[in-house]
């Protein structure tokens, strides 16, 4: 299981605190069997000699190129080149790649010195037949599975033209590295920073207003002038040491906008709305002396056509898989209720987004059918959770639940299934008290 890495970073903070590094790559590595793809080291001369041969014969390696990368867990996995780029003291031939591991979820791409890859494994033809045909109808999962095996996720939704237009553009990670509060954080994906930004590696943040800089002194001086302490906006529920700020796009539009560019780092198929006006953003806070520190937020359309109750969600990794994510999306459920509608989230999900969302629905449907001992309908759970049928449909489908007689779905819930299911479910996560919840729905002002 993907433990936490937490590392002090030097104290050279102004407040004396901790500063913890906090790295965020052992996340994919619980959801994906990793094949064993260990080789053993060849010394003997011959190989040598004919590594160089093969290193004459196909360096520098071409965009689009497959082979085997060595990764961190120092075995070598299937790797496909997105970019490339020469090395500041190399030679002609020096190069760096850019590397999308193709069982992997693109979170976890990098850039490799040539060391990491195996060049006897080298596919020279490339496979750009695949991707070249199909661009603009809707690809079949199959298709979209030959073209890459790990980018299922996600990607249900986009039709081929884009997802290769989403892929060209945000190919490759911008920002490597940001700073907020006490924490050091890597990275997930692209995200779309003003140019001035992008020939950095590390941002710093302000915590609390979510300004961002390019240097560590520009932070310091920011944090002795900067007078906020929690996020701009109400707060609407406090239960122990949470709290939920309510903060509206169009009152607070630079807090919106530094927010989205925050969370673009570790969200990879969500456009970046500049139009932040139109949400509204819930802000999930820890709250101690030096004030209320952000855990996660989800973001809202005021008005969805769509049904959408919630837009984007993010747990920030040093918070993660502590029910967080749980305990934000139960939130925006009991918003919807609050409003008497049902809700979804807004599609495509992510992997991590869908296992949670799949978790929520699973605990929450199952915990009532035990309850109800006489039948009861989608529909009446529909209105009992807020969510929406479809989603209630297919997660019962999805753990065999439901069968069809007479033209009718209908729900079989014997008792002993419904604990094995449970008890598959995991943690329940933070339980949000409703009764701590104070709101009233969003309303168009003048
Ligand atoms: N590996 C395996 N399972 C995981 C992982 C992981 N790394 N992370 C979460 N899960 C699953 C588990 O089933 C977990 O339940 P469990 O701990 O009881 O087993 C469940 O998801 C939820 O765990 P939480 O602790 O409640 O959720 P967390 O605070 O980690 O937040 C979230 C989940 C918000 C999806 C987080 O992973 C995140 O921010 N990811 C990056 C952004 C993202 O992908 N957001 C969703 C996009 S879709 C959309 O916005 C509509
Ligand atoms: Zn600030």
């Amino acid at each position: 299981m993907g433990s936490l890495v937490e590392t002090p970073l030097p104290d050279n903070n102004c407040n004396g605190n901790n500063h913890h590094h906090h790295n965020t790559h052992d996340h994919v590595y619980d959801q994906t069997s990793v094949p064993d793809g260990n080789r053993p080291p060849e010394n003997n001369m011959e190989a040598e000699a004919s590594r160089k041969r093969r290193a004459f014969d196909v360096l520098p390696l071409e965009v689009g190129t497959r082979v085997m990368c060595r990764w961190r867990d120092t075995k070598y996995h299937p790797v496909k080149v997105i970019e490339r780029r020469r090395m500041h003291f190399g030679g002609p031939n020096d190069y760096e790649y850019y590397v999308h591991y193709t069982e992997f979820n693109r979170r976890l791409d990098e850039w490799v010195k040539l060391e990491h890859l195996d060049l006897d494994s080298v596919e020279t033809d490339v496979d750009e037949k695949v991707e070249d045909k199909g661009t603009t109808q809707k690809m079949t999962r199959h298709q979209k599975r030959k073209i890459d095996e790990s980018q299922v996720d996600g990607h249900e939704e986009l039709d081929a033209a884009s997802l290769r237009e989403h892929e060209e553009f945000t190919k490759v990670k911008n920002i490597a590295t940001i700073e907020l509060g006490r924490y050091e954080i890597e990275t997930w994906y692209f995200s779309p920073f003003p140019p001035e930004y992008n020939d950095s590696l590390k941002l710093f943040f302000c915590e609390f207003c979510l300004n961002f800089m390019k240097r560590k002194e520009q932070l310091q001086r920011h944090m002795r002038k900067c007078d906020l302490k929690h996020p701009p906006g109400d707060e609407i529920y406090r239960s122990g040491t949470l709290s939920m700020f309510e903060v509206d796009g169009k009152k607070n539009k630079v807090y919106g906008q530094n927010l989205c560019y925050l969370a673009k780092l570790f969200l990879d198929h969500k456009t970046l709305y500049y139009d932040v006006d139109l949400f509204l953003f819930y802000v999930l806070c820890e709250c101690d002396e030096r004030g209320c520190h952000m855990v996660g937020y989800f973001s809202k359309e005021k008005h969805s056509e769509e049904a959408y109750n919630l837009a984007c969600i993010l747990t920030l990794p040093p918070y993660q898989r502590k029910g967080y994510g749980k305990f934000l999306i139960a939130f925006s459920y009991e918003l919807s209720k609050k409003e008497g509608k049902v809700g979804t989230p807004e599609r495509p999900l992510s992997d991590l987004g869908l296992l949670s969302y799949r978790g929520y629905w699973t605990r929450v449907l199952l915990d009532i059918l035990k309850k109800h001992k006489s039948n009861i309908s989608i529909k009446e759970l529909s209105d009992m959770t807020a969510i929406k049928a479809d989603d209630i449909l297919s997660t019962l489908q999805g753990l065999e639940l439901i069968q069809y007689r007479k033209g009718q779905h209908a729900i079989c819930a014997d008792p002993k299934i419904l604990d094995r299911h449970l008890k598959a479910a995991g943690r329940g996560g933070l339980e949000v008290d409703v009764s701590k919840l104070i709101w009233t729905p969003y309303k168009e002002q003048g």
